[in-house]
């Protein structure tokens, strides 16, 4: 990996902040202590831009990461802990949608910011496979009741199906699938999780609801027509899935939770 740091000596102020925050402390003052990149860089910097993204003073810019694809935070657009708190609190898994699909920008607006959250070693492992088509969600439905069938569980489910209801993926007009090579992260079931967990949230702000389709996931490690429907990059595996659509229903109320359980030390 080829990796570089340019500090515009005009601009630096010597605050050291890209020192503090590096995570793997590569990056130390030079003789006239200028911020520097450490030779253990080449190996070591897990690209995740801090030391440029947290300068006050736009002058560090690193080339594995550059200035030119990072953009400013803007204070005024960020919520209150307060909406924050209640946008949290008042997303909830959607179980019911309209038949609407939700247009291709508005997918990929909520996919975009997936591409944010945290991952092991920043390494990014998630990947996307967005089912845009409801006909092919209903089939990748009818597979994963196909392996019931098989195995014989869930047989309310089964009665269903055959009755025309999908109580699999409910009905829901798209499903978001994320996949990773367990080979390229040591923390792949984190990663899509989280990823899987920005994405929830960033659809609930679009006002699209969504679902964890946990018996897909299920399916994929035994079902073999599924694992070729889905026909991902090699290697890759299924860790977490979403129903996305639009709320037949709107939920007008907050439901209890267990009391918090924490030990304070
Ligand atoms: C890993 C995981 C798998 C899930 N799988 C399903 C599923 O297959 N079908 C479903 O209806 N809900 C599924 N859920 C949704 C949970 O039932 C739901 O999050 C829980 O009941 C709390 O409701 P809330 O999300 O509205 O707070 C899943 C949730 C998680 C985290």
């Amino acid at each position: 990996m080829k990796i570089s740091l340019s500090i515009d000596q005009e601009k630096c102020i010597k605050c050291y902040s890209c020192i503090a925050e590096c995570p793997f402390d590569l990056i130390n003052p030079d003789k006239e202590g200028f911020p520097q990149l450490r030779k253990a860089a080449l190996r070591r910097c897990i690209r995740c831009g801090h030391c440029m993204a947290v300068c006050g003073n736009d002058a560090l810019d690193i080339t594995v990461s550059p200035l030119a694809g990072i953009t400013a935070v803007d204070k005024r657009m960020l919520p209150t802990p307060q909406s924050v708190e209640h946008l949290l609190k008042s997303r909830r898994s959607i179980r019911t949608y309209k038949k609407r699909v939700a247009d291709h920008d508005t997918l990929a607006a909520i996919l975009e910011v997936s591409r944010y959250s945290p991952s092991a070693h920043n390494c990014q492992s998630a990947h996307w496979l967005m089912v845009e088509d409801p006909l092919e969600v209903q089939k990748l439905a009818g597979l994963v009741v196909d392996y019931m069938r098989e195995i014989k569980v869930f047989p309310g489910l089964i009665r269903a199906w055959d009755q025309g209801e999908d109580k699999v993926l409910r009905g829901a007009p798209h499903l978001a699938i994320c996949h990773a090579d367990p080979g390229k992260s040591e923390h792949p079931v984190e990663d899509c999780t989280l990823s899987t967990a920005y994405l929830d949230l960033s659809a609930s702000s679009f006002g699209l609801g969504s679902c964890w389709a946990g018996f897909l996931v299920q399916a994929f490690y035994k079902h073999k027509p599924l694992v070729e429907a889905l026909a991902l990059p090699e290697n890759h595996v299924v860790y977490t899935a979403l129903m996305l659509g639009y709320p037949k229903f709107k939920y007008r109320h907050i439901p209890q939770r267990d009391d918090l359980k924490v030990t304070w030390r």
